[in-house]
């Protein structure tokens, strides 16, 4: 682990609810958890993805931050890594990814074979595996509910890392496999008309939105410097 920390690509350091548990930012991710084990007491939400409408608003540190904060409160989690397109989870805990989710799709690996332990108690992940030149067609198949189920049986809550919306289907075609979606805007940067084409898109899709997180919103603290709040709304 030591080793592989001194990779470039390490994201570990942005693991805020991992090395800052008390701070304002971790709060909010706890609020976040909070609100979303609230949401559907009769029926508790096990099985969500996270998209955002265009690039970069945040989603993958959402997803590793907010499943670090669940798994803090004593719940086995798996993160899921299907942003085929740009693999992402497995540098947060520098693990490598030569092999996850599409050699599972095409019947390589074991689902057992490809959950990776992140180093955090509880929190295990399943890296993309290899870029495929097809991700909607892997993540519609068959094998991707088989692997869902899996990972339902096996893990109290699981998150999905997802592409935006805008561009592909596959947050679309993800979403309808689970309890819901969750979708990531940043504060300020969002423009609406691609948030609105997003949420239309998603609704036609017949996925259900379960609420949105606002990330990168700018709020003064204590200090007077500026930080970043997150905010979770129906
Ligand atoms: N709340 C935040 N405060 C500060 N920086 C942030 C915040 N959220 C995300 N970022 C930064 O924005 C960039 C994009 O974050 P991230 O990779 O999580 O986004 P993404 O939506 O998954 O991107 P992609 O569309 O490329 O998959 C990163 O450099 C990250 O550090
Ligand atoms: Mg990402």
């Amino acid at each position: 682990m030591a080793k592989s920390r001194q990779n470039l690509q390490t994201r570990h350091e942005e693991l805020i609810v991992e090395h800052s548990p008390k701070s304002p930012v971790s709060e909010a991710y706890r609020n976040l958890r909070t609100n979303l084990s609230f949401l559907r007491p009769d029926e508790p939400l096990s099985k969500i993805a996270v998209t955002s409408s265009t690039p970069k608003e945040g989603k993958s540190l959402t997803v590793a931050n907010l499943a670090i904060s669940m798994a803090h409160n004593e719940e086995d989690i798996l993160i899921i890594d299907a942003d085929l397109r740009k693999p992402m989870q497995h540098k947060f805990y520098d693990l490598p990814n030569y092999e996850g989710l599409s050699n599972i799709l095409t019947g390589e690996l074991k689902f057992e074979e490809a959950v990776q332990e992140t180093g955090i108690d509880r929190l295990s992940v399943i890296s993309t595996g290899f870029i495929p030149p097809n991700p909607a067609e892997l993540l519609s198949s068959h094998r991707m509910e088989e692997v869902i189920e899996q990972a339902e049986e096996e893990f109290d809550f699981v998150m999905i890392d997802t592409p935006p919306v805008i561009a592909v289907t596959d947050a679309a075609i993800l979403g309808k496999k689970l309890d819901g979606i969750l979708l990531v805007v940043a504060s300020h940067e969002t423009e609406r008309g691609m948030l609105e084409k997003s949420t239309d898109k998603l609704k036609k899709a017949n996925v259900d939105l379960i609420g949105t997180v606002l990330n990168k919103h700018p709020v003064k603290d204590g200090a007077g410097y500026d930080t970043y709040y997150y905010y979770y709304g129906e």
